[in-house]
This record gives C-alpha cells, sequence and structure tokens, in this order.
C-alpha cells in the first residue's frame, strides 16, 4: 500500500510568516498576545500558549490589556504591563478601527497581516475613495472578510452565493470593485464575475484568490481521485481545511477529516492501494509527518 502526500499541503507564506513573527517576539521576552488565535489550529495555539502567548478573544479584552488589567486567556487573572507588552495582528489582518485602537491604546502592535490579505485591504480602501461599491465575496463570519470590510470606507457588500449575487444590485451607474475573501472558492467567485457581467456592472474585478488556496485545492484534487482513502488534516475551524475535505469527499467515497492523529480511526479493507494526505494551511508539518509515519507504519 502507498502512502502520498498531495503536492501542495500544509501551512501557507502568509501563516508561516505569522507563527515565525510570533516566536521571534518570544524572544523578545516582552509578554505576547495575538489578536484571535494566530492561526485556525488548535493545536499550534495549544503549543503557543505553553510558551506564554495569550489570545486576546475581543475588543474588551484589548480594552482590559491597555488599562491593565488583561485576564490572560489562561484564567489566572494575572495583571500585565501592557508597557511590556506586544499585540501581533494575525494573517487574516484585522479591520483600520481594530488596528488603530490598538495603537491609540498605546499597545505595541506587531502587524503580521500575510501581505496577501493587506493588498486587498489596500484594493478596497482605495475603491470605497474613488466611490466605488466594495464587493466581497466570502464567509461574512470570517475574520478576514470582517477585517477586509473594516477597510472600506464606502458602501460594502458580501457574498457568498450565486444566488445572493443574481439579487444584488447597485445605484444606477455606481461601479463596483469586486474583491475575494482569499480562501474563497475560484469556480463560485468565476460564475458571479459572470452575473455582474451580464447585469452590466462597471468597475475593477480583482481576482484576489490565493494561489496557496488553488494550488492546495488543484494537489488534493489530483490525489483524491487516485487515492482509495483520503485523509485531510485541518482545525476544525478552518475555511480552507473544511474546503479541502469537501473537495476530496467528491473525489473519493473514503474521506477522512482530523485535527489530530488522535481523531484518526482509520479501517482500511485489504484492496486499498494508495492513501492519499492534504493538510490545510493551518497545519503544521510535524503533524503532516506524524499521520503519514502512522498510516505507513500501520497499515
Ligand atoms: Fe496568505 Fe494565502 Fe496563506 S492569503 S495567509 S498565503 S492562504
Amino acid at each position: 500500500m502507498e502512502v502520498k502526500l498531495a503536492e501542495c499541503a500544509g501551512f501557507c507564506f502568509g501563516v508561516k510568516r505569522a507563527i515565525d513573527t510570533v516566536y521571534e517576539q518570544i524572544d523578545t521576552g516582552k509578554t505576547i498576545y495575538t489578536y484571535g488565535p494566530i492561526v485556525h489550529n488548535e493545536e499550534v495555539v495549544k503549543e503557543l500558549e505553553q510558551k506564554g502567548v495569550h489570545v486576546i478573544e475581543d475588543k474588551d479584552e484589548l480594552t482590559a490589556l491597555a488599562a491593565g488589567d488583561q485576564a490572560t486567556s489562561s484564567g489566572e487573572g494575572a495583571r500585565q504591563e501592557s508597557q511590556n507588552a506586544a499585540v501581533i495582528i494575525r494573517a487574516h489582518g484585522v479591520s483600520k478601527a481594530t488596528q488603530e485602537r490598538m495603537e491609540q491604546m498605546g499597545l505595541e502592535c506587531i502587524d503580521a497581516t500575510c501581505p496577501f490579505v493587506k493588498r486587498i485591504h489596500r484594493i478596497v480602501e482605495k475603491a470605497g475613495k474613488e466611490g466605488m461599491h466594495v464587493v466581497i465575496t466570502g464567509n461574512p463570519g470570517h475574520p478576514e472578510v470582517e477585517g477586509i470590510k473594516g477597510w472600506c470606507t464606502g458602501p460594502v457588500t458580501i457574498l457568498e452565493t450565486e444566488e445572493e449575487a443574481e439579487k444584488f444590485t447597485v445605484e444606477n451607474g455606481q461601479k463596483v470593485c469586486l474583491v475575494s475573501q482569499t480562501t474563497f472558492n475560484y469556480n463560485k467567485f468565476q460564475y458571479i464575475v459572470e452575473i455582474f457581467q451580464k447585469k452590466g456592472y462597471n468597475g475593477n474585478v480583482v481576482n484576489t484568490i490565493c494561489n496557496a488556496t488553488e494550488e492546495r485545492q488543484r494537489a488534493a484534487r489530483t490525489l483524491a481521485a487516485e487515492a482509495d482513502v483520503m485523509i485531510v488534516i485541518g482545525g476544525k475551524h478552518s475555511s480552507n481545511s473544511k474546503k479541502l475535505y469537501e473537495i476530496c469527499s467528491r473525489e473519493c467515497a473514503h474521506t477522512y477529516f482530523i485535527q489530530t492523529l488522535d481523531d484518526l480511526h482509520l479501517e482500511l479493507p485489504k484492496a486499498v492501494r494508495l492513501v492519499g494526505i492534504t493538510a490545510g494551511a493551518s497545519t503544521p508539518n510535524n503533524l503532516i509527518e506524524e499521520v503519514q509515519n502512522y498510516v505507513r507504519i500501520n497499515f
């Protein structure tokens, strides 16, 4: 039986960069906070917590930290000196208001927003200033989309489905700037572009879907099509991991979605020739290797 890893799997450039930033900051001896979990992977977040990195969950906690009475995420309620603390903005980015709030509060703010997400912030900010209606294709509840929305300076609409795109209208003659959440499905985005073309909207269409996502999806689809069993490793809150699972399930009936090796309860029939493995952009290499080795040794 062969065990094969998808050609592209695991940490993407932006996530690796954000995690490296956290590790660099740990070495400075400051108290390190991340605004939201640094990646959608509980294992990575747990490991960082053990190294003393705290997660700020919301604006109230941010305010409390600035006031110097932050209750840490581990619940000790210890007082932390905000002067010796740094807040790291994760790869997904945050809204302009949140970033400004951090700065105004006097917190040292380290921006680890992925440069590809930062580019979207700049596009929508400029489009708003030019009087365009910004449309973001993506999941409205996703922090990346909330962050992008928070850089818009004029009208903004978030569309998740083709049906929503059909219903969407703009004021007569107003230009539209269409961008996408970086992990949005490319085909869906293309459909929405076509709907907008049919409606005769003018403006900009910028495909801001990240290559890392496309590459991972393509590689996962190719491998799942030939595999008898597919294993997708990723955080349960990671949208790109869930999409990989969706894609693989369509190609391979025996697809498993796991967070860690503990979730893997494989029962392989004798006829299985190829087990394929892929992983979301927030899955660390050591976890991928662990799963690979386990399947190789045990089956
Ligand atoms: Fe950045 Fe793409 Fe990763 S946008 S965070 S490199 S999936």
